[in-house]
């Protein structure tokens, strides 16, 4: 039997099972992606995507890695914070084929493709050498891999000294009223939507139990710290229903 070592929702599986899962999710939910988020946030992951861009301020001529890009919403957004002739070069990766080729189709149809590079690969084995990128971003991504603390190390491994971790996850409301409110949205309304608009409410009840089982914003910080980011920080956005953590890649002795 093999070892449960990591979460699938609510329940614990082996991190090669949460691997097959989270495949199988996205593979489901690509067609739908961008759509379901609209309609689920109310809008409202525009905003929380704006405000990592502002954490990252991306700078001319620089690397950034997006990972966990799905349909690309991070990368794009990056590259419209940039001049427009500037050299940056933006890479996405994703593990999802289905998530990057969906993304890929909508950027090609709005003629957004130039200085962006789609990888397929897993943000646990990171296909970058050391020390190749100024900013990595991780969106709604870091809840959804097996081994959160090897991802970590990956993304301090493929960032230049001084580089800048941020990532935007879901996170813990705090308020009690407000909490119980959150949680009856997620729990009964986001699977129904989910049923109606990707005929799929398993897939979207997983998003929402993905969410109660990932770290809470001080441990997500201690994480990092482990994982040897320094100036670990985190700000949260909507009475934390969501949380934008950030770090720099300091050089270890
Ligand atoms: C909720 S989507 C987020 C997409 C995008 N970042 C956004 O904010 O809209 C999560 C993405 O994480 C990807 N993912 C899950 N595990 C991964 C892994 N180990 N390595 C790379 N991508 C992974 C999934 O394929 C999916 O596209």
């Amino acid at each position: 039997m093999q070892d449960k070592n990591t979460s699938f929702g609510f329940e614990d599986v082996s991190f090669e099972e949460k691997v097959r899962r989270v495949t199988n999710v996205f593979k489901s939910v690509a067609p739908h992606y961008d759509l379901m988020n609209d309609l689920m946030s109310g809008g409202l992951h525009r905003f929380w995507k704006d405000e990592m861009i502002k954490v990252v301020r991306p700078a001319p001529a620089g690397r950034y890695l997006d990972v966990a890009a799905g349909t690309g919403d991070i990368a794009r957004r990056l590259k419209k914070a940039l001049p427009q002739d500037d050299t940056s070069e933006i890479y996405l990766c994703d593990r999802n084929p289905a998530m990057l080729s969906t993304g890929r189709d909508n950027a090609l149809d709005q003629g957004d493709v130039d200085r962006l590079t789609w990888v397929c690969g897993d943000a646990e084995a990171l296909p970058f050498p050391d020390d190749s990128f100024d900013a990595y971003t991780i969106a709604f991504g870091l809840r959804n891999v097996s081994r959160l603390d090897l991802a970590l190390q990956e993304a301090r491994r493929v960032l230049k000294p001084g580089g800048l971790f941020v990532c935007l996850e879901f996170s813990k409301v705090r308020h009690p009223l407000l909490r119980s409110f959150y949680q009856a949205y997620a729990f009964h309304i986001i699977p129904k939507v989910g049923a109606l608009v990707a005929s799929d409410a398993d897939a979207y009840r997983y998003l929402v139990e993905s969410i109660e089982r990932f770290p809470e914003q001080s441990l997500l910080c201690a994480h990092m710290k482990d994982a040897g980011f320094g100036r670990v920080t985190y700000k949260n956005m909507t009475f934390g229903i969501v949380a934008l953590h950030s770090g720099v890649k300091i050089e270890t002795k």
